[in-house]
């Protein structure tokens, strides 16, 4: 659900009929989980009283640039900056003509000029003023520096009009207005997940490896940081480039990537483990590179440490641990005995045939509940729906 939890918002009120709507606007803005402070033209004063949006908002309300009163309590440089938006409800043609024009004459145009927060729009006019190519070109003028517009719906007006040109709903405008912080499902979690192969050297030229491209860790990496997580991603060798805001940890080895998976786990709130970890590795490591010398050569190797499960069983352990198997026969009872057996929290299991190398997936989701398919498509659209059945997994 939107909210608008621990949100400052600066509510502008200019002089128009729709002002006695900003009673209801800050209450339910305040409903939404904002602080709410206010300031209002002279003319928003004919239609609603100072004392009414102070009683509700619980602040005192911000008239004048040069009031010393309001100017101790917060300075209106400092309430430009203490909020996190600045709603214009409702807005007149007359103060959005100002706002284009960059005016500063009064206490809402300063603090539009000197805010560094989002702005949003709410217009209330006459559906001829609304109309007009003046008003429609300092909205345009608005829109192009980023101001977010909300409305104006259309309908019967208070001079008898009927048009575009109503301001909004006030449910309307405290919809949208949490919609600009609806940063995505995952925001403010913290996802790792390892990815790629490993390479497990035999000598300083040679080693061990598989076909993993890294592709659905990379996936799952890009569409976490677009749901609004922070990602740390632990990485075996690909020829992938790293995703925006993704934290990229490079390893080769299974051992490397166990201490960096570690590290990143003891604060993570999900691990995904994807990468496709080289089960053994050589128990020696020859200084220099072997030479064909005998017609047989046989390589001792020992077993590499899971990785997701010491995740699991870490005493910090991340929420949810999210594991993955690439299997070429038996997919669902071999995924739901790895479920079990690393005590897992979810497992998205495929056939490793189809899908190493390959831009699109077939997935079967496996928990304790039991199991679903997953549709075989793009890799980026599968990550997307994994996550979401995740993040409706986390408290
Ligand atoms: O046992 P198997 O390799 O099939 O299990 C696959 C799952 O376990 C994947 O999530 C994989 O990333 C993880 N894994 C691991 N460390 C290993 C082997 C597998 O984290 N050594």
């Amino acid at each position: 659900m939107l909210s608008l939890s621990n949100k400052r918002v600066l509510l502008g009120i200019t002089g128009g009929i729709a002002a006695y709507k900003c009673a209801e606007l800050t209450r339910l803005l305040i409903k939404a989980g904002a602080e709410v402070r206010v300031a209002m033209t002279r003319s928003a004063c004919e239609f609603i009283t100072p004392l009414t949006l102070q009683a509700l908002s619980g602040n005192r309300v911000h008239l004048d640039l040069l009031d010393p009163e309001a100017e101790a309590a917060m300075g209106h440089i400092e309430l430009a900056r203490w909020a996190d938006l600045v709603l214009i409800a409702p807005a007149t043609a007359n103060s959005i003509a100002r706002i284009a024009h960059g005016e500063a004459d009064d206490i809402l145009t300063t603090l539009v000029l000197a805010t560094p927060a989002p702005i949003a729009v709410a217009p209330a006019m006459n559906q001829g003023m609304w109309a007009d190519a003046q008003t429609q070109s300092n909205i345009a003028a608005l829109q192009q520096r980023g101001y977010t517009l909300i409305g104006p719906d259309s309908g019967e007006q208070a001079c008898g009009d009927v048009g575009l040109g109503r301001m909004s709903q006030p449910s309307d405008i405290v919809a949208a207005c949490a919609q600009l912080f609806d940063t995505g499902f995952l925001a403010g979690r913290h996802v790792a997940i390892t990815g790629g192969p490993t390479r497990e050297a035999i000598d300083p030229v040679r080693y061990i490896s598989n076909h993993s491209s890294g592709k659905m860790a990379y996936a799952l990496a890009e569409e976490a940081a677009a749901a609004g997580a922070r990602v740390t991603l632990i990485s075996g060798p690909v020829s992938l480039s790293t995703p925006e805001r993704v934290q990229r940890i490079n390893v080769v080895s299974a051992q490397q990537m166990l201490e960096a998976t570690l590290t990143a786990a003891e604060e993570a709130d999900v691990f995904i483990g994807v990468a496709a970890v080289a089960d053994y590795r050589p128990l020696e490591v020859a200084a220099e590179k072997i030479k064909k010398n005998d017609d047989e050569m046989s390589l001792t190797l020992v077993k590499n440490p899971d990785i997701i499960w010491e995740v699991s069983r870490l005493e910090k352990r991340p929420e949810l641990v999210v594991g993955f198997a690439a299997e070429t026969e038996n997919v669902v009872a071999n995924g739901q005995q790895k479920l079990a057996s690393k005590k897992l929290d979810l497992l998205f299991a495929n056939e490793a045939t189809k899908t190493f190398n390959s831009d699109d997936v077939a997935i079967t989701v496996i928990d304790a509940n039991g199991t679903t398919a997953l549709s075989a498509a793009n890799k980026h659209v599968v990550a997307r729906q994994m996550l979401q059945l995740i993040a409706a997994r986390l408290s």
